[in-house]
């Protein structure tokens, strides 16, 4: 009897241990499979941090006053005074503080380990979109990518580039381009293919769709597809289609809703390409930018409808520059060029979308 208690004790004990043990080991290796590797973005000039720098092209912002508040006061061809969205991305997640354009030849392997963007100011979902500014189209960004495992399995294998690859979470931000400088822009070449803007919206799903297919090929599981914003609140946009831009400027209805029937088209059709092993999710940017413009839920911005560099009606790229006059306090600012937000509103649009990108890796 005595003998056999005995026995039987230092048994659970075993046992309880070895519960506990394999617990802590199924908790440890699904940490280690939810850390996340890297950030990879695609895009134009609201995710490209200066890979036109590199690129024969006017549609650059690497001298001042861009990037007036970043670190060192650099310009380093972010679009804005300081960082980005995908920065703020970038450091949240513990990969990096800001992330790189992937065509700086000073990268090392380090760098290029925890993401890189392969974004493209200028660039479009439709590959004329890109043409017409000089800019990379999204297949020579996914060639970009491929250029990037190529480089990065050289240096620390196959295996471990697989696992990166399959860890990292992407980005992909693009589209008011197509619209806003092609579509209704000066050249007719797409308005006369397409002539209605929904069968124009169908052509740039079709190229969006073909883009994440390849993406998915090369192994991106964690795919997230940024909206597109209210266009018709870009200053420039206020500017080109107002009566009175000087003194009376709204946002103009008719872009929004090319905006809103545009993201809703995509929201639907990512939802159609998820699959087994990916998980493809929509990120609404349309809402927090409103939020900002219409000055809502007292978000104290009090230039919503101009930009802070020069008169803040039509400058960007080149036409916002060193002789260029600036806003005295550009947080009061939604956005920084006639084009393109301030670090402060892209932070705002960063934490509206916390939440959604918590569920997304977690
Ligand atoms: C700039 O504007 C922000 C937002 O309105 C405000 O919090 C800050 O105090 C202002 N800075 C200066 C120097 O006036």
């Amino acid at each position: 009897m005595r003998s056999k208690i005995g026995y039987t004790i230092p048994n659970i004990v075993f046992l309880l241990f070895l519960i506990n043990v394999v617990s802590l080991l199924y908790q440890f290796c699904n940490a280690e499979s939810e850390k996340v590797s890297a950030v990879f973005v695609f895009g134009d000039s609201t995710v490209d941090p200066g890979n036109n720098n590199y690129l024969p092209t006017v549609a650059r912002a690497n001298f001042p006053p861009y990037g007036k508040d970043f670190v060192n006061h650099k310009p380093t061809g972010r679009f804005s005074n300081g960082r980005l969205v995908t920065d703020f991305i970038a450091s949240f997640l513990g990969v990096k503080e800001n992330l790189p354009p992937f065509l700086d030849p000073t990268l090392t392997i380090d760098d290029l380990m925890t993401g890189v963007s392969f974004a493209s100011s200028g660039g479009g979902y439709d590959p004329f979109t890109s043409q017409l500014s000089g800019a990379l189209t999204t297949s020579q960004q996914l060639d970009l990518f491929r250029d990037y495992k190529r480089k990065v399995s050289m240096a620390i294998g196959k295996e471990r580039t697989d696992d990166l690859i399959r860890k990292a979470v992407y980005i992909v931000s693009s589209g008011t381009n197509d619209f806003a400088f092609n579509y209704y822009g000066a050249i007719v070449v797409r308005r006369t293919a397409y002539p209605t803007i929904s069968s124009y919206q169908n052509f740039l799903w079709q190229n969006i769709e073909s883009f994440l297919q390849g993406l998915m090929v090369e192994g991106a599981q964690k795919i997230g597809v940024v909206s597109a914003p209210p266009i018709g609140c870009l200053p420039a946009i206020i500017t080109a289609n107002s009566k009175d831009p000087i003194h009376s400027r709204k946002c103009i209805e008719r872009f929004n809703s090319i905006s809103i029937d545009y993201n809703k088209l995509l929201e639907n059709n990512l939802k159609g390409l998820q699959r087994w092993n990916t998980r493809i999710i929509y990120a609404d940017i349309y809402k927090p930018v409103m939020d900002m413009v219409t000055r809502n839920r007292q978000i104290d911005f009090e230039e919503v409808h101009r930009g802070c560099c020069g008169s803040g009606l039509i400058e960007a790229d080149f036409m916002c520059n060193q002789n260029s006059p600036v806003c005295t306090n550009v947080s009061k600012y939604v956005f920084w060029d006639s084009f393109h937000p301030t670090e402060r509103a892209y932070n705002f649009i960063f934490k509206s979308l916390e939440t959604l990108i918590r569920q997304y890796i977690g």
